[in-house]
């Protein structure tokens, strides 16, 4: 249910659109005069208004001006008659949602009101999640004292003071990327604008495009209405575009030209949109080998890396280790409603020689995990190795891989408890274990004996 306004003089043509919206459920006012809504919309904003060109006093045209310049996003839909549908155009440039013809069509007046609705409530979800962000100002968030993360923090503030350098980020996973690319983001003159953000690697292609251009209606199957891309989005602040290294070469032709132009074209549209916006790129691949293997332009590797960097792996820079660990251990204390004090002496050792595959992610889950599960006050080694959750969770997961934890593994162990779980599941049922084990039932047989393993008793 929304809010809508109806602003006509005409007093049937109120009626009907007042009826066919109240049937849908949505709360309705009329008035007379573009006057009148204006003194309307001080007190109160509706969802969305329906408005009529020819007005006693103040036009149509004008009080949409009116609405704009107050840069309200309240949807406008025009109401024209058939003869008059080019100044329902002039409309739509100056910032109409869309327009309805007289006479009516029932059914295309709730499906433009419904989907000027839908796109409004799409926006506000985009403000909202780019106000929580704006949370995250960059800098405090980076911790580090290590020489290689002051060479980072200088980058940041070098590339931050010029707002329209390609940057490119390269690193490990969880090395940071992404809270670097915030940084520059937050300390440059766009911070006030939106930081936009894809990852390559989530859509499949032509989705990809079709979020980072949008696209016209009718452009392709499915296509109802007119949707924005992404970079539109990102006019005046930031594109952050994660793991450039997996967009296909096709649409990697395309990005150089949106750069090399500073404007492109919907899906289906002819129209250029302007825009200007910095973009921020990340990966995790080596571009340059991709290069020679035909998989990435070199055009648009040397578009994008104006300036780069890459993040060094957390094993480079043991000295942030425990830094970190204990942010993180603030953090989650604060989250979880905690009051562990520090680290024990063995999981500080532990922490410190690991290698740390998944860097600093790797690391926080590690110490959200200890966090929640630590009864001491110290975060105890125990914790903090993680056997159970980081090992076992990987097992069931159907790829076979496996993360060492911390503190390391014993293979045995594991071994033990995975045939017992296997019993388990079977409920004693060797011969089904063995398969689950993909193993012989001998072999089973010999390893119970070895391991001293108790079969639970067949349940029926
Ligand atoms: N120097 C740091 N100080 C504090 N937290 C950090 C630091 N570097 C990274 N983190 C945290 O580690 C996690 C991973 O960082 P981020 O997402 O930026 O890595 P990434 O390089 O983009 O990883 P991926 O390649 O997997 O996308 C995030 O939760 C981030 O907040
Ligand atoms: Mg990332």
């Amino acid at each position: 249910m929304a809010s809508v306004l109806i602003v006509d003089d005409d007093i049937g043509i109120r009626a009907t659109l007042q009826e066919v919206l109240e049937a849908e459920g949505h709360e309705v006012t009329t008035l007379m005069t573009a006057e009148d809504a204006l003194s309307s919309l001080k007190k109160d904003e509706p969802d969305l208004i329906l408005l009529d060109f020819k007005l006693p006093g103040m036009d149509g045209l004008k009080f949409l001006e009116h609405i704009k310049d107050r840069n309200s996003n309240i949807p406008v839909v025009m109401i024209t008659s058939h003869a008059n549908v080019s100044s329902a155009v002039t409309a739509m440039k100056l910032g109409a949602w869309d327009y309805i013809e007289k006479p009516f069509n029932l059914d295309r007046i709730t499906l433009t009101v419904q989907k000027a609705l839908d796109n409004k409530h799409k926006d506000e979800q985009i403000a909202y999640l780019q106000k929580e962000k704006n949370k995250h100002l960059g800098f405090n968030e980076i911790i580090g004292k290590s020489y290689q993360i002051e060479d980072i923090f200088k980058f940041i503030r070098q590339v931050a003071n010029s707002p329209r350098t390609t940057v490119l980020i390269q690193g490990e996973t969880g090395t940071g990327k992404e809270l670097v690319a915030r940084a520059i983001h937050y300390n440059s003159v766009r911070a006030s604008k939106p930081f936009i953000e894809i990852n390559c690697s989530a859509f499949q292609e032509p989705l990809l495009e079709a979020e980072l251009f949008g696209y016209e209606a009718g452009a392709f199957t499915g296509a109802i209405h007119r949707k924005k891309g992404l970079l539109e989005l990102a006019h005046q602040g930031t594109f952050f575009l994660d793991e450039i290294g997996e967009m296909n070469i096709g649409l990697q032709s395309k990005l150089l030209k949106v750069i090399e132009d500073q404007s492109f074209r919907r899906v289906g549209g002819t129209k250029e949109i302007k825009v200007d916006t910095r973009i921020i790129s990340a990966t995790s691949r080596d571009l340059e080998n991709k290069i020679l293997e035909n998989t990435f332009r070199q055009e648009l590797y040397y578009r994008l890396n104006v300036a780069s960097i890459t993040l060094p792996p957390l094993r480079e820079r043991k000295g942030d280790v425990l830094l970190l660990a204990e942010h993180f251990l603030r953090q989650y204390n604060a989250e979880f409603k905690k009051s562990i004090k520090g680290l024990s002496p063995d999981a500080e050792i532990m922490l410190s020689e690991h290698s740390w595959p998944g860097n600093i992610r790797e690391l926080k889950n590690t110490i959200e995990r200890a966090v929640l599960f630590e009864e001491s006050n110290y975060l105890s080694l125990k914790s903090i190795s993680l056997y159970e959750s980081s090992v076992n969770r990987k097992i069931y997961n159907d790829k076979t891989e496996f993360d060492i934890p911390p503190g390391g593994v014993s293979l045995i162990e594991i071994e033990k408890s995975l045939i017992e779980k296997a019993l388990d599941y079977t409920n004693g049922n060797q011969t089904r274990a063995a398969k689950l084990l993909k193993i012989s039932r001998e072999t089973l047989k010999y390893r119970i004996k070895k391991f001293r393993i108790e079969v639970p008793l067949k349940k029926s």
